[in-house]
């Protein structure tokens, strides 16, 4: 199976955007990264970003059917809107853990509530783009006890 990691709105933004909270990594070097350790692991993974919910959306439906064992997902701001999302996830019945760079936890309250981390398989937040390899770490664990 292969991993694919979704990042939500403005996360295109990140090196420039707030660093206090994101830090100064890019998106693509992110992503990068993450492509490399899967490939050392001998593992796929892929990486898509929007700013819109419909895309996000449909990439979660082509996910069902496209060999993705597992899902890394920030859903940034519609963390904490989106019912639509959520249920793509439920609907594709796919494990995923839920990255935040920031601690959500110490901002504004309307950061502290997830529509996602009861369906996730665990959540982290506040470790930065470390959180990413993390949970990628953990990905090719759960693909390698499946061994698929
Ligand atoms: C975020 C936290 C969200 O509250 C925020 O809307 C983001 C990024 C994070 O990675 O810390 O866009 O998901």
């Amino acid at each position: 199976g292969k991993v694919l990691v979704l990042h939500g709105p403005n996360l295109n933004m990140l090196g420039r955007r707030e660093p206090q909270y994101y830090g100064a990594d890019t998106l693509d070097s992110i992503n990068s990264r993450l492509q490399q350790r899967a490939a050392a692991a001998g593992r796929v993974c892929d990486t898509f970003q929007s700013n819109s919910e419909a895309a996000l959306i449909e990439r979660v439906h082509a996910a069902f059917d496209d060999g993705t064992g597992f899902i890394i997902i920030n859903p940034a701001a519609f963390t904490h809107t989106s019912v639509a999302l959520r249920d793509a996830l439920a609907t594709v019945k796919l494990p995923f853990v839920e990255v935040h760079l920031s601690n959500v936890h110490a901002r504004e309250s309307f950061r502290h509530h997830s529509y996602f981390s009861d369906l996730a398989v665990g959540v982290i937040c506040g470790l930065g783009a470390a959180g990413y390899s993390y949970a990628l770490e953990h990905a090719i664990d759960h693909l390698n006890r499946q061994a698929s």
